[in-house]
Parts: C-alpha cells; structure tokens; sequence
C-alpha cells in the first residue's frame, strides 16, 4: 500500500510539472529521460541525440538566426513557418508576382528562389564546459576580471574543437546567467532557397487581430531546401550547387493525435527570464512593456496607414510591420496576463521562502540575506535609464529606417565594427524605405520620445536648441528641412556614396550624432548591479530547492520541449465559434465562421481562391482526422516554447512530425517570466492541413512526394 502510494505521488507530482522546461539537447539528465519515456515517447535517448549515429537531433535545424526548422527529406526539404520565410517570401514579390499575397510553388528545382544572407544550422554537439571556466576564474575577482578570463576560456576551448569539417562553427553559452556554461558545435549552410510560400490569408490568417491568442485556423507554414556543393558540403550560392542530403530527415505523420498524446518540439527557443525577481518583473512591465507598447503604437498607425494606400508599399513595409507589430501586440499580452495571473505576488512568496532559509543559517547562507533590499534598490536606481534606454531603442534605432540606419552605422564605426561594404549595406537598407513614410515615422517618434522620456538629461540637446531657436519650437519644420536637406533622405544620391565618411557633414550624421549623445546619457545614468543580483538570487532558490531539477532559461541553444496534446479549458475565443475554443483542434468550420463574421477585418480577408477552396472542402481523404471527420487545422500542446521556436517541429511519440509550432496564448503570455501550468499552451499547425494545402490547394505533387509519409 504504501508502495503503490508512493508511486502515486511520484506521478502525480511529476505530472503536475510535467510540461514546464526547456531542456538542452546533449543535456538531458536521466530523470528528464525516465519522464520522457514515461510520458510516451517511444524513442532512445541515442535516437533523439548522439554524437556517433544519425538520431533526430540531426534533422532540426535554426533558420537564419531567428527560427527553428525541421528537414523533412532526403534531398534536403525543410518546413518551417510562414512567418519565418516572410522576409524572404516579401524580398521576392512585386506587384506583379506577389507571393505574399497568392503564394509562391518552385515547379522545378530550378525556381526555387535562393535567400541572400539567410542560412541554417546544424547542431553537432553541446558539452558542459562549466568546470573549466569558471576553474580558471581567480580568486576574488571583481565582476570585470571575471568577464575576462571567461571570455578568455571560452576562446581557448572554441579553438580546441575540429574545424576539419566545413561550416563548422562553435559557441560558449552561459546558462543559468553564468552560473554553467556550455559549448556547443554546429554546421552551417549558406545557400538555403524558398520553395513553397501558401497565400497570405492561409500562413498569416487572422493577422494581429489573432496573434498570440487560441482559437486560430493560422496555416502558418513556408518550405526551403538547403543546398550544398557536389560533395554535399556547405557552400555559397551557387547555380552549380545541388539539393542536400541530410544526415537524418523526420518523417511525417498523418495519424494525428488526441487529447493526451505525447507531443514534443525540438528547436531554438529565444530567450525566457524564468527566475526573474519580482522587482525585475515590475521593472520589465515599467521600463519594458509598457514603453515598447506605446512607442510601436504611433509607429504602427502610420504604417497601417501607408500600407493601405498601395500594393507597392503594402509589400515593401510587410515584414517590417509584422516585426513591429508582433511584440508590440506581446508586449500588452504580457503586461495583461501578468497582472491576471498574479505574477508578482507569486515571485513575493517565493523570495519570502529564500529569506526565511537564509535566515536558518546565516553564515553559510549569509550572501543572500541582503539580496532582496540590493535588488530594490538596484531597479529603483536605473528606472528611468532603464526606461528611457527602451523609448531610446524604440525611437531612433528602430523607429525611421533612414535614423536607424545612421545611428547603425556610426555606432559601428564608433565602436570600430564599420564592417561591410557601405554601398552593399545602402543597396539592401534602402530596398524597403518609402521617405515620405519614414518621415512621418521619425517625427511622430520624435515628438513622443521627447513627450516621454524621464528627464531632460536624455533629450536630444543640439536638436532642442535647433528647434527652438530656429524653428520656433515646430519640430515638424525642423523635420521638413532635415529630410530636403539630408542625402540620406534621397536614395537615388545615397547610391552613389561610396563610403560613411563621405556623408560626415550631412544633418542627418548631426542629428544622429545627438541621439547617440543622449543614448551616452542614459549609460552614465545606469548603474546596472541588477543583473548580478538576478544571478545571486537564482542560485539561492536553485540552493534551496537543490532537489528539484531546473532547466536554464532559453538562450538560442537547441532545447526539447515535452509534453500532451491537450485543450485549453475555458473559452474565451475573441472571435469565431465559442465551442471550438475548448476543442483541441480547430475546423474549416470555424475558419470559414472567422471569415464571414469579420466582413470588414483585412485579417480575415481571403483571396477568392482560397474562400473556393476551403469552402468546397474537397481535402484528400488521407489529411482527415479519424476523429473529428474532418480536416484539422491548428491544435494544442503543453509544450514549453518561445519566440525563436517558432517552426520548431511538433513531434508524437516515434518522433514523427505532426505539426509545427507557430505561437502561445493570450492567457498565459507571461510565459516568458513565469510558465503557468494549467493556461500555458503552444499552438501548432496540424502537419495534415499543411500537406492538403501543398497538395490539394497547390498540386505541390512533387514535395509530397519527397516525404516519408506514415
Ligand atoms: N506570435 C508569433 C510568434 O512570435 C508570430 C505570429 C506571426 N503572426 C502574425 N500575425 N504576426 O512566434
């Protein structure tokens, strides 16, 4: 009895965190394993992840520094998301071939479009290098000496690893903000080309009105092929190179899933802050959020504004406004769902624990004794350089395109990086830039900054002056005479400059020169102790808790997500059919009832094609789930994810791919800084309604044949 008791509780309390964590492959422990495999996966720890045999660590890939991807045949095909491949799928339409609007399928090998600059990797390995770091850390050494003598580890073990092969590349990693480190080794493959894109209103359905929230009917897809040189390796574009043959592809399931079927991701989650304090989640909502929410706000109406007036600019600003838009949208999901779901007073009651521990022993534990007061103080010292450091960002580094380009460029040179071909560098920066709409972006986001930013040590002082003293404090002149008078405002001139000290007396140098002084402010304000404090703390709880297993925050490395497929359980569904809420998997039924209910919502625009198509609702019979009887569109998992995960493939038990994952929910949004158990959810799109889009929308026969279909 009390056997059977004990184990129980055991899975019981695994359960009830089983979902939560991040776990880095080549990493994972062997209680992390033994939940695995209890969960239902039917796969070995060497055919998830080895260095000496294929295992399926081989098949997933990051895309371009900012996605994950999943290769899906022997010659090399990857599925990813829509809304990774934008940029590239924006970068090859016109207003004559627009691929974001009608999608885009490479009949032949030979249409398949190569990406500039976009690349994937591979990960070979990762091996915990944490003793030999910080082993060679004096000392008493201040933070300073430390950084040092890290960073000179680092390099010394990057140059012991085996670059024989081509693209190979390595990296050291701290984790647990620098209480571990790791090294990690990867492939890397330059010539990646875009071969199927699905319309707009399919990959991006729903737009913001639907971004991070569930229901969603989001066809959220785009498929490359990576290429290589005849002997496979990685190469530059070339016409000559040929389709890659991975090492391991994933096959693909149709069998589907229900409610409790093992699911996992593998893929690159960007970055999460777990064991944030609760000051740095209040300074986060403050300084953070809340800035970054307003400031994109006015950028976003004048884009929305300008991308309704023409197709040309509609396609030009689409990526730049979906980037903007994605976490300024976030950004407010975060705040909400923080505040909703009692974050901060949760942080409180553990930091309570911590000090009631350290006080049991106040000499092996002393460090931490203080640490909440210094944390206090830490946040109340910086928040106005903190806030003003993001209205800084928000305003002219990535607000104008033409400023943000300035300011890039001489910040580098400043810094000694001016890399890169300055003629190169306008050609691809001014390829996207309508003027006159960068110029209602840079005064709007002018005029804001200096209506916002806490404290006149952060203005902007040589354009105060100027605009006070010549233009009678109206800035919108000052802007008229910045932009006739900069060569920076005029393309067609910029192009013939051939490098950035050509342009050194133009206004626009000037008036970036005065941003970066006020940046230089906001660094002499800043004490930034807060993240030492933020390390201290982490390692008090993880010292506490020292039996539980913690995961590291998410930094880029590849991680494995594990968990259920498994519906939300209330129904808060914005728009659309209530009952689908509560469902795991959305219906053609409820894509449709979005469409119709939404007459005048451009997010639920459809072009004709589609509206046909999926109103016919002729799918081939092998996409349909058994048990809904119908196509399955979007599902749920409990699968731990971020931003940068987006693409990752969605694996069932024998590692087959059943979907990608493309976003998280509205309820549970503060995900970031506190994952919730019961709310948190990764939404995926059924790999079934990805094939009958390729193969039933588009005749796309020749990609479906290239996969293994189980
Ligand atoms: N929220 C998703 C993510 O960050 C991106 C979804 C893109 N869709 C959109 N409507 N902007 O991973």
């Amino acid at each position: 009895m009390r056997k059977i008791a004990f184990i129980l509780l055991t899975l019981l309390s695994l359960n009830a965190r089983a979902d939560e964590g991040m776990w880095v492959m080549g990493n994972i422990s062997a209680k992390v394993d033994s939940v695995l495999h209890s969960m239902g996966l039917e796969l070995t720890a060497e055919e998830l992840y080895s260095t000496e045999q294929p295992s399926l660590n081989n098949a997933i890939i990051q895309l371009g520094g900012f996605c994950s991807g999943v290769v899906v045949s022997p010659d090399g095909l990857v599925f990813t998301n829509h809304h990774c491949g934008f940029g590239s799928i924006q970068d090859h339409s016109t207003t004559k071939h627009d691929y974001l609007k009608y999608g885009f399928f490479a009949k032949k090998f030979e249409d398949e479009l190569p990406n500039e600059g976009l690349y994937v990797l591979f990960h070979i390995k990762t091996v915990d290098v944490t003793d030999l770091i910080l082993g060679a850390v004096p000392q008493g050494a201040t933070e300073l000496e430390k950084d040092s003598a890290i960073n000179a580890t680092s390099f010394r073990l990057m140059q012991m690893v085996d670059y024989s092969g081509k693209g190979i590349e390595s990296e050291v990693n701290p984790f647990y903000k620098g209480s571990k480190y790791m090294l990690s080794v990867y492939q890397r493959y330059d010539d990646v080309r875009l071969v199927y894109a699905p319309p707009q209103c399919l990959g991006k359905y729903g737009g913001d009105t639907d971004n991070w929230m569930w229901p969603r009917q989001t066809c959220d897809f785009s498929v490359f092929r990576i290429y290589a040189d005849k002997d496979n390796n990685p190469a530059e574009y070339s016409k000559d190179n040929v389709p890659y043959h991975p090492v391991k592809y994933a096959h693909v399931s149709t069998q589907g899933y229900q409610d409790g079927s093992y699911a996992m991701t593998l893929g690159y989650p960007g970055s999460t802050d777990r064991y944030l304090s609760s000051y740095g989640i209040e300074s986060t909502m403050r300084t953070t959020n809340d800035v970054r929410y307003q400031a994109r706000g006015v950028k976003l109406d004048i884009l929305n504004e300008a991308m309704r007036q023409s197709d040309a600019l509609r396609i030009m600003y689409a990526s730049k406004h979906a980037s903007s838009s994605n976490y300024w949208k976030f950004s407010l999901g975060q705040n909400t769902a923080l505040d909703n779901l009692k974050v901060i007073d949760e942080k409180q009651q553990l930091e309570k624990e911590l000090m009631e521990w350290a006080a049991q022993d106040t000499v092996a534990r002393g460090q931490y004794i203080g640490i909440l007061d210094s944390l206090k103080t830490a946040y109340q010292q910086d928040y106005s350089s903190l806030y003003a450091y993001n209205l800084w960002v928000e305003s002219f580094y990535g607000g104008s395109d033409i400023l943000g380009f300035v300011v890039r460029n001489m910040m580098g040179a400043m810094n000694g990086r001016a890399s890169g071909d300055f003629h190169e560098k306008v050609e691809k920066a001014y390829r996207d830039i309508d003027v006159p709409t960068d110029k209602k972006v840079f005064l709007a986001l002018l005029k804001n900054y200096i209506e916002h930013v806490p404290g006149e040590q952060f203005l902007p002082q040589g354009l105060m002056h100027e605009v006070d003293s010549i233009w009678h404090g109206d800035y919108s002149l000052y802007v008229d005479n910045l932009y006739a008078n900069s060569v920076f405002a005029r393309p067609e001139e910029i192009k013939q400059v051939h490098d950035f000290s050509e342009a050194a007396d133009d206004p626009m140098v000037t008036m970036a020169m005065d941003a970066i002084t006020a940046l230089y402010a906001v660094y002499g304000t800043s004490r930034g102790n807060e993240s030492e404090y933020e390390r201290l703390l982490g390692d008090g709880i993880r010292e506490m808790n020292h039996d539980k297993e913690y995961y590291p925050d998410a930094n880029f490395t590849m991680r494995l997500s594990y968990g259920l497929c498994k519906p939300i359980d209330f129904a808060p569904g914005t728009t659309g059919l209530k009952e689908e809420a509560t469902n795991l998997i959305t219906s053609p039924r409820s894509f449709l009832n979005k469409h119709e209910q939404n007459p005048d919502n451009l997010d639920f625009e459809l072009i004709p094609q589609v509206y046909k198509w999926m109103k016919k609702g002729k799918f081939s019979p092998q996409y349909i789930d058994k048990r809904t009887g119908e196509l399955p569109l979007c599902f749920l998992t409990t699968n731990d994810i971020t931003g940068g995960n987006s693409g990752s493939g969605m694996f069932d038990g024998k590692g087959r791919v059943i979907g990608l994952a493309f976003d998280g929910n509205w309820e549970a949004m503060s995900g970031d800084l506190k994952f919730d158990n019961a709310l948190q959810r990764c939404i995926g799109v059924d790999i079934r309604w990805v094939l009958s889009v390729m193969d039933d929308y588009s005749h796309a026969k020749r990609l479906i044949k290239e996969l293994t279909l189980e």
